[in-house]
């Protein structure tokens, strides 16, 4: 595993090997990376393959062959450069979020007018008028409100892991997966009991090219699609009783302000879904990787444990070095040109924000973690429209988590390696053991 705080080439602590392992079955386009199959991020983002595209290929042809039973696609273009990614995600006219959603794999055509009426799915105009009225329910003075809530969240789950873990905790387990889903399940009013069914959903959406999470086949044996109605149906029913209830017994929750808005059912429920995958996962991958990313840098910890170093600018570095999300979709609107590479109308372009958090053209020595580095132009909440509305929330949580991590644990070190997710969408930890430890690092 790669530990060194050395200053230098990319990969290092989050590619655990130095280059991700060659995935079987999936043919390269010759001399350019396969960056596309999700098997290759089971072994830590692809550092190697991301730079030699930057550096050669900067707007590279992927190949989309089946994969874990899933069909072959088309094929995309994979952006990999900071300023390219930034400018895909800004220019929505040129690339819609609209026309084939923003997964890279196509959904099945009959579901797509179904997908559309995401938010997310959505281009300006439309766009704006959704985001305009679900924003008022993300005020930063709402989100704050759950500050203390969360932290006596994080003390309670710490003191347990530390009394059940002993000398090795898997801190995905133990800590940092509850944390993540009833942080949110506060913030959207969802009550305790009911908290299971949210992860059973969100696991399903993520995680579904991962072998943990057994797909669901239909009549053919094929895998259902996870964002499919039929595979919805039970959260999308649960989510209009529950504004229901809401409207009745109207609480400070995200829930209450939505119900009471003039969003319609359908848009409300759709809602309802993007929250509990966009909040949930994300920030159940982000606070592992930090958490991972400090062990791997002891000397980096130290300075963070001694408060040479700000909370803030450590949690914008850390999600920089673990970006939660690794890549989104978008599809070209008309012929036009991204760095020299001619793209169709109709193209599917796909921005890597793992790669563009390393680009060298953006960042001075990108493969160091720098608690303190500022300006930190990382693009891990996305950019343009759709960039996250849940930042700020987000913000809060991994800050939170990681200064009680600190107040009670004397540092953090390597017990064993991690298990990520197989995804080439959700850069998750499946499971993290660590100890207890100082860090052993000599001080600065
Ligand atoms: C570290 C945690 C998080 C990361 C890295 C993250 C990342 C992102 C990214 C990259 C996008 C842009 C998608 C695109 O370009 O199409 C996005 C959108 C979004 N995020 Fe987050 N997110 C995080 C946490 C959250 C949380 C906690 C919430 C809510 C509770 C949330 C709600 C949303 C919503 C609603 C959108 C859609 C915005 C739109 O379409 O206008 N996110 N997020």
């Amino acid at each position: 595993m790669g530990t060194s705080d050395t200053p230098g080439t990319v990969p290092d602590a989050d590619s655990d090997a130095p280059g991700a392992p060659d995935a079987p079955g999936t043919p390269d386009v010759p001399g350019v990376p396969d960056v596309f199959d999700p098997r290759i991020y089971a072994a830590g983002i692809p550092h190697d393959r991301f730079r030699a595209l930057r550096d050669h290929h900067p707007v590279a042809r992927q190949e989309e062959p089946g994969v874990l039973g899933w069909p072959a696609g088309p094929g995309f273009w994979a952006v990999t450069r900071h300023a390219d990614v930034v400018r895909v995600l800004k220019d929505a006219q040129g690339f819609s979020s609209h026309l084939g959603a923003t997964q890279i794999r196509d959904p099945d055509p009959a579901d797509l007018p179904f997908i559309r009426r995401m938010m997310l799915n959505q281009d300006p105009p439309h766009h704006g008028r959704l985001r305009r009225l679900v924003s008022r329910a993300f005020t930063p003075r709402r989100i704050d409100r759950f500050a203390a809530t969360a932290r006596e969240r994080a003390r309670r789950l710490l003191a347990a892991a530390r009394e059940s873990g002993g000398d090795e905790i898997d801190f995905v387990k133990a800590v940092t997966d509850d944390y993540a889903l009833l942080n949110l399940t506060d913030l959207l009013g969802v009550p305790a009991a009911d908290r299971g069914l949210l992860h059973t959903w969100t696991e399903r959406v993520i995680a579904y090219q991962d072998p943990d999470e057994p797909p669901v086949l239909d009549a053919e044996g094929r895998p259902v699609n996870p964002r499919s109605p039929a595979m919805l149906a039970e959260m999308f029913d649960y989510a209009r009783e529950l504004a229901a209830h809401k409207r009745a017994h109207p609480a400070d929750d995200i829930m209450t302000v939505l119900a009471g808005t003039e969003l319609q059912d359908a848009e409300l429920e759709m809602f309802f879904f993007l929250l509990t995958v966009a909040g949930n996962d994300t920030v159940r991958g982000a606070a592992p990787g930090g958490l991972l990313a400090l062990a791997e840098h002891p000397r980096e910890q130290r300075k963070l444990w001694d408060g040479e170093v700000g909370m803030d600018t450590a949690v914008d570095e850390l999600l920089r070095r673990h970006p939660p999300v690794l890549s989104f979709r978008r599809t070209a609107t008309r012929a036009t040109e991204l760095a020299g590479v001619p793209i169709a109308a109709g193209d599917k372009v796909v921005v890597f924000h793992a790669s563009a958090n390393h680009d060298e053209r953006a960042f001075a020595d990108p493969g160091r973690l720098d608690l303190a580095r500022t300006p930190n132009p990382h693009v891990s909440f996305g950019d343009g429209p759709h960039v996250c509305l849940g930042a700020h929330f987000a913000r809060l949580q991994l800050r939170i988590l990681y200064e009680e991590t600190r107040a009670v644990l004397p540092g953090l070190a390597p017990a064993g390696p991690p298990r990520r997710l197989v995804s080439n969408f959700i850069n998750g930890i499946k499971s993290l053991p660590l100890r207890p430890a100082e860090p052993s690092a000599p001080r600065a």
